[in-house]
């Protein structure tokens, strides 16, 4: 895990484009941040427009490039529904990076298993990238426009695995059935790591699994955030310790914990 130093900043819109569907791109220009920002981190973004909601919003931090950071969002509310109004040249505050991110394997280490679900592949790209193994990209999703990102990380080498739950594209079911399959494969991959973002029940399913087949994991938990900074403490979560299990903060100690450490009994 990795120490976290962080920047409060106005950062300037370069693009924010619709991908499918729902689904935008924003890319923000910021200096300052952009090379501090490690696979799985965060950006807490305050939306200016929304007058009636003070509280930023947090997303995975996408791509970097440069001296920009891009997020990939869904619009679901009153703030994503107003950053995805906002053009090019416009400003917004940013907190980021923030969290604790994923664990990139070593050269010559895992060979990583990524699971995804619907905007959790914005999680995993610079994981992707970043990693010196190539591995397997399991992405699933309700429908095709969920599906996010594919091209990309073929780009990067990586083998992709789609599911959608309507069948309209890749096998028909969901994204944990083909991770199943390629755990029961003999002989296995050797030194296989599973790291996953998505919904928190697809995230319960994969720990589980996981466990069953004693892979290591890491798991993005994605829980509703206010500060983002470790003060409100709204995003805890149940983590076990040594004599029985306590609360973290999924802002500051996580997004990111290992699958084993969550103490699923206790979720909400
Ligand atoms: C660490 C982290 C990383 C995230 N990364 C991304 C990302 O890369 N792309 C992306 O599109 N979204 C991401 N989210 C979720 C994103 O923060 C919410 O969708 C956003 O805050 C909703 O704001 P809103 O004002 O549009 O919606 P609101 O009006 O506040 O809520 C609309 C709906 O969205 C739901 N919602 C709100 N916050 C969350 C949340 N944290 N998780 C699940 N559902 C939520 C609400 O329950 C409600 O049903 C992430 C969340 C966290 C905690
Ligand atoms: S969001 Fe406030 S403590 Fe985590």
């Amino acid at each position: 895990m990795l120490a976290v130093l962080m920047l409060e900043q106005t950062v300037q819109i370069v693009s924010n484009e619709r991908d499918t569907d729902s689904y935008f791109r924003l890319v923000l220009r910021a200096p300052l941040i952009a090379p501090l920002i490690q696979p799985g981190q965060f950006a807490h973004v305050r939306v200016w427009p929304l007058k009636d909601a003070l509280l930023r919003r947090p997303f995975s931090i996408f791509q970097v490039s440069g001296d920009t950071f891009s997020i990939l969002y869904k619009t679901v509310g009153k703030g994503t529904d107003a950053l995805a109004r906002l053009g090019v040249g416009e400003e917004l505050s940013v907190i980021a990076p923030l969290g604790h991110g994923f664990t990139v394997p070593e050269r010559g280490g895992e060979t990583p298993l990524l699971v995804a679900g619907g905007y959790g592949m914005a999680a995993m790209y610079l994981l992707a990238q970043r990693s010196p193994q190539r591995g397997i990209v399991f992405v699933g999703g309700r429908r095709r426009v969920d599906i996010l990102c594919e091209t990309e990380f073929r780009a990067l080498g990586w083998d992709v695995r789609v599911t959608t739950e309507d069948g309209s594209h890749g096998e028909k079911g969901l994204v944990t059935e083909p991770l199943i399959a390629e755990l029961r494969r003999k002989p296995p991959v050797p030194h296989r790591k599973v790291f996953a973002c998505g919904p928190t029940g697809m995230l319960k399913a994969v720990g589980k699994i996981a466990e069953e087949y004693n892979v290591p994991a890491e798991l993005s938990m994605d829980e509703h955030m206010c500060c983002g900074v470790g003060v409100c403490l709204t995003c805890v979560i149940p983590v076990k310790t040594g004599n029985g299990w306590e609360y973290q903060r999924t802002c500051t100690e996580g997004p990111v914990f290992e699958a084993r450490q969550v103490e699923w009994e206790e979720t909400r």
